[in-house]
């Protein structure tokens, strides 16, 4: 399936310069387009209108009605990822890709000469049963990406882009990269050559150029000079602050703060998050392991069971991918009978609280009405859930026999080369860790399990999908039909796939 954006006709360009010195069309078979590319706009200017003065249709735009494509000291696969990058994974077009000595050949003989071996551009042969030319589909819905990753240098650089990208607030780039790396990420093996990724949608311009530079030179040197810049370290330090968002970070950078330190000398105004977030930062931005997010599912579990009992809880976001390591933990609550969810979180904070467990928290209370007209946009993708963002303190005796073979924990455990003072200098016994609770009723379980299972490009690409496919607005509440103009239940991820018209894809197969 092509996004509708790309199914838009390419006007057909006659290539008429309004000189008045073509002659008639002589050969309405045969359509030319001339490469720019090391040509320069100026000889490809003059030999495109000789050619029109011969009778020959030269077009300016290349379209899927080029038959022949003519190019001066370009490779074949050179031609060929420019082709694909213009044909945004269409697949290939079957025109000719000729050197320019058939085009002098054909103004001489002042007609088209027939197409020798010399004439053709060769491509890359590679063994050919060996390389591998891979093929995916557009949505990344409709594939399943796994946490195996066999071109994690192509995409660690890619995403490395994307956040640097997110991080100047340019969205519409940050989503480019994303979507490139997570085609990269679906690849059966690793990729060895460009041209194998011809056939690849998502892959724009810049995307190739950085993996072609990697692949060709090892290293792509716009990623290496981003991740060096102190302006892209500064940022990732300071939204590395739980509460501290690209904005504020931004504005302390003009004001001079780069770091953790500059920041806890400048006599800034914190809010409670903010001050939260600095207090624990070293432990936040530890990755929180699977034995770790256990221990805390079984307080969860426990808050949840005694303060309402029949509530159920189900772990979210990464882990239920099954990552190995997280930056918080996920929890999604809810009643299997409607309304009784309602009040529910308020009295699991206060039951967690007392008991020590909450080094921070801020509720959010439910501000979902469903509307009869269908969604208002964009509020339907923001999540109006009674939520909890929290910090969770876990000491070592919740975690158990954990702690034996967790080394990330264990290497923290005694922090004192830090920077932070206060609780987490010395030794101690806890580390503090990013809890996110979620509450739902069960009319909308499965929308919010969906929709907080993740990855946020899986995420992403569903409502894109939804949108631009079938005409539907999908959130973490519901499912809504523009067209039949209704809500579409569902009580599993399984039946919302099927709404959607998508193969159902386990939360294993969402890491995009
Ligand atoms: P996370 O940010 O926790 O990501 O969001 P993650 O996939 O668990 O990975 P970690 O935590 O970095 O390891 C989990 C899911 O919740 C959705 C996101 O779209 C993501 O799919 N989410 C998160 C929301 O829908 N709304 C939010 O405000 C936050
Ligand atoms: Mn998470």
């Amino acid at each position: 399936m092509v996004p509708l954006k790309r199914r838009k006709v390419v006007p057909s360009h006659t290539g008429s310069t309004g000189t008045g010195l073509e002659a008639p069309n002589r050969f309405p078979q045969i359509v030319l387009f001339l490469l720019e590319r090391k040509m320069g706009a100026s000889r490809r200017a003059f030999l495109s209108q000789l050619g029109r003065e011969k009778g020959f249709q030269v077009e300016e735009v290349f379209s899927d009605r080029v038959t022949h494509v003519v190019s001066e000291n370009n490779s074949g696969d050179e031609v060929r990822v420019w082709l694909d990058s213009k044909t945004g994974g269409r697949g290939r077009t079957p025109a000719h890709l000729l050197d320019i000595s058939w085009y002098t050949e054909s103004m001489s003989a002042a007609r088209p000469v027939e197409i020798l071996d010399r004439h053709k551009l060769q491509e890359q042969q590679m063994n050919k049963a060996e390389v591998v030319t891979f093929s995916v589909p557009v949505y990344a819905c409709q594939r399943r990406t796994t946490l195996d990753n066999h071109n994690t240098i192509l995409t660690d650089a890619l995403s490395l882009l994307a956040d640097s990208a997110e991080l100047s607030e340019d969205e519409g780039r940050g989503v480019a990269f994303r979507r490139a790396t997570a085609v990269l990420k679906v690849l059966p093996k690793q990729v060895m050559d460009v041209t194998q990724l011809r056939r690849l949608p998502c892959l724009g311009e810049h995307s190739l150029r950085v993996i072609k530079d990697i692949l060709e030179d090892g290293a792509s040197t716009e990623v290496e000079s981003t991740k060096q810049s102190e302006r892209y370290k500064a940022l990732k330090v300071l939204t590395g602050i739980f509460g501290v968002g690209v904005k504020t970070a931004d504005r302390w950078i003009r004001e001079g703060i780069c770091d953790i330190q500059q920041l806890q000398t400048s006599g800034q105004t914190l809010n409670r998050a903010q001050r939260a977030g600095l207090e624990h930062y070293h432990n936040i931005n530890q990755p929180v392991t699977r034995s770790e997010a256990d221990a805390i599912g079984e307080i969860v579990d426990k808050a949840v069971a005694s303060v309402l009992p029949g509530a159920q809880m189900t772990l979210i976001g990464g882990f239920r991918r099954g990552k190995l390591t997280g930056h918080d933990v996920d929890f999604l609550i809810t009643h299997p009978e409607e309304g009784r969810e309602v009040g529910l979180m308020p009295k699991v904070v206060s039951w967690l609280e007392s008991k020590g467990f909450l080094l921070y928290e801020k509720t959010t209370r439910n501000s979902y009405l469903e509307s009869k007209d269908g969604p208002s946009r964009p509020s339907s993708n923001m999540d109006r859930f009674e939520r909890c963002f929290s910090i969770f303190k876990l000491s070592e005796e919740e975690k158990g026999g954990a702690q034996q073979t967790d080394s990330v924990s264990q290497n923290h455990s005694g922090e004192s080369s830090h920077p932070v003072s206060g609780p987490e200098a010395g030794q101690k016994q806890w580390r503090a860790v990013r809890v996110d609770l979620v509450v739902s009723p069960i009319s909308q379980f499965a929308f919010a399990l969906l929709g907080w299972t993740g990855s946020k490009l899986f995420e992403r690409e569903l409502r894109r999908w939804a949108g631009h496919e079938k005409a539907m607005s999908l959130s973490s509440h519901a499912l809504y039909d523009n067209n039949q103009r209704r809500y579409l239940r569902a009580t599993s991820e399984e039946e919302i796939f099927a709404h959607l018209g998508l193969e159902f894809i386990p939360p294993s197969e969402r890491n995009a």
